[in-house]
């Protein structure tokens, strides 16, 4: 029997009066779960109170009925505290008292409506000391002149945000370089962050070279410390060009840091190889292995009528192709979070999964491939000839063929033959720079039984079929 589930988002339109509305919880949230934050209350007074935030929680019943915070509450476990954070009003009564009406009143030397404005002595002294002996010589004082100095405490915990977190519309990324893999230099540039209270203030990017851990996942080796970085402040920033040192695997991370010095971090991924390619290695060789092994994978014996009645061929080239560099570097495996800590453990450096490189082509997930070889294609051709006629590689983009799983690194296709025939089959593999390598092999069609006794080559044989053949 059907039971009809309806969920209910509890919603709290003001943190002080409270009613509940009915909603959908949204994809992917299940019930007693927390989702969007509500927006902070308004501070009541200018220098005192603290500012409260709601986030909604997902509940869900059997029958149509709202439920209230406190049922809500009780029914997944929680406690007002899981859902309401609280932080200090924009600015507080440091240096002064409040009234009974708090009303900020101020202690000597400070003023302004919150007593943000000291006002301060300046001055100093200087100790001259006796170089040789280190005996203190004399002391200077020295007065300066008053002088008053603004300290607005801007209590802004929230660092800055970028267009790409929120639902609506951004045509923007978070940091754009252009394509992520790449044999060009990089074109980096970043629009879309904003910081609601103090304003953006600074910009760092930051790049880092990837490696290989020891379980194959790509990495920042040492997150505090890229090997090139570069700060600004906000009207310093203008798009640029950065031309990696050498091909590899690299990370940018930008850190967009507020007037509050609050630090937002993004990262991109950029493949950058201008350089390598694919080779093909004859220790692992591009055959025909439904071919006579005892031919050397030279002759197949048998064949395959125009109703494709008979056996197929199958074609193996394992290890043969390979990107030794992407391969041997691991480029295309999976990359972990980013997470860095400073020595003192006191500040830390992480990108958050929203800010992460999700889009393009170099994300964090692994990208597929064998050796370093992302896509096979394969193509053939017959002729009577033995082979004489189909030395060229087919250009017409009809005769490609992608092979069913490219981690196989074989295929079985039908070919259409005959007793004579010669069939050519090209394997061509793409690596993930569009890097290309063809390669191909030969295969002569006989159906009278191979002489297994005859181990010797004997070359050019005059043979009815063939002009020229080897056996
Ligand atoms: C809440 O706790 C009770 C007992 O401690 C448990 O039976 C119940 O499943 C819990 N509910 C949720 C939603 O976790
Ligand atoms: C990378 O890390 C994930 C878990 O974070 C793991 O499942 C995977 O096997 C690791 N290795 C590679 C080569 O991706
Ligand atoms: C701001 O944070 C950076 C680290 O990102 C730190 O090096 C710097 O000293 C901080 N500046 C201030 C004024 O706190
Ligand atoms: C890769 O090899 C092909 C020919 O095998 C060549 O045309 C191409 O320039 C090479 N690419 C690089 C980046 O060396
Ligand atoms: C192709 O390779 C896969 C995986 O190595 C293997 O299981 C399969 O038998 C091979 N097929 C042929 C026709 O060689
Ligand atoms: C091959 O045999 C044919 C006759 O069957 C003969 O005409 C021709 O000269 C021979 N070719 C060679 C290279 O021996």
């Amino acid at each position: 029997m059907a039971m009809l589930r309806l969920s209910l988002l509890y919603v709290s339109i003001s943190f002080f009066t409270f009613s509940v509305s009915i909603d959908e919880c949204g994809p992917g949230l299940n019930f007693c779960d927390l989702s969007m934050h509500l927006i902070w209350t308004k501070c009541a007074l200018p220098c005192d109170g603290i500012r409260k935030r709601e986030t909604l929680m997902c509940c869900q019943q059997t029958k149509l009925k709202a439920l209230n915070r406190p049922d809500c509450l009780q029914m997944c476990n929680k406690t007002l505290k899981d859902i309401i954070e609280e932080r200090p009003c924009a600015q507080r009564c440091d240096h002064g008292t409040y009234d009974i009406k708090k009303i900020c009143h101020c202690q000597p030397g400070y003023g302004g409506q919150c007593c943000e404005i000291a006002t301060v002595n300046s001055g100093g002294f200087a100790k001259l000391r006796d170089i040789n002996t280190g005996a203190h010589y004399s002391t200077s004082t020295y007065i300066g002149q008053e002088s008053k100095k603004v300290m607005v405490f801007h209590f802004d915990f929230e660092p800055a945000n970028h267009c790409s977190e929120k639902k609506n519309t951004c045509f923007y990324e978070p940091i754009n370089i252009g394509p992520d893999i790449t044999k060009q230099k990089l074109h980096i540039s970043w629009d879309g962050w904003t910081d609601e209270l103090a304003g953006i203030f600074r910009y760092n990017w930051e790049i880092h070279h990837l490696r290989a851990d020891a379980r194959g996942n790509l990495t920042e080796v040492s997150p505090m410390e890229p090997f090139h970085s570069k700060a600004m402040v906000k009207e310093e920033y203008k798009p640029f060009t950065y031309t990696p040192p050498g091909p590899g695997i690299y990370s940018i991370i930008l850190d967009v840091a507020d007037k509050a010095n609050n630090s937002r971090f993004a990262r991109q991924f950029v493949l950058y190889d201008p350089v390598s390619n694919i080779t093909t290695d004859e220790t692992f060789k591009l055959y025909v292995s439904s071919a006579e092994r005892e031919t050397h994978y030279n002759w197949q014996s048998n064949v395959q009528n125009q109703m494709l009645i008979g056996p197929s061929l199958s074609v193996s080239w394992k290890g043969h192709f390979r990107n030794k560099f992407h391969e041997d570097n691991q480029l295309l495996n999976s990359i972990n979070s980013f997470h860095g800590t400073a020595i003192d453990g006191m500040y830390h450096k992480d990108v958050d999964n929203e800010l992460d490189d999700m889009s393009g082509k170099r994300t964090r997930k692994a990208i597929p491939n064998i050796h370093g070889n992302v896509l096979f294609e394969i193509a053939y051709a017959v002729d009577h000839q033995g082979g004489k006629t189909i030395t060229e590689i087919p250009t017409a983009i009809s005769s490609w063929k992608k092979v069913d799983n490219l981690l196989h690194e074989n295929q079985t296709i039908d070919v259409k033959r005959s007793d004579g025939d010669t069939v050519r089959i090209w394997v061509r593999s793409t690596d993930i720079m569009g890097n290309v390598k063809e390669d191909s092999t030969v295969v002569h069609i006989d159906t009278t039984p191979p002489t297994i006794s005859a181990v010797k080559i004997e070359t050019n044989v005059n043979s009815t079929k063939f002009d020229f053949a080897s056996r």
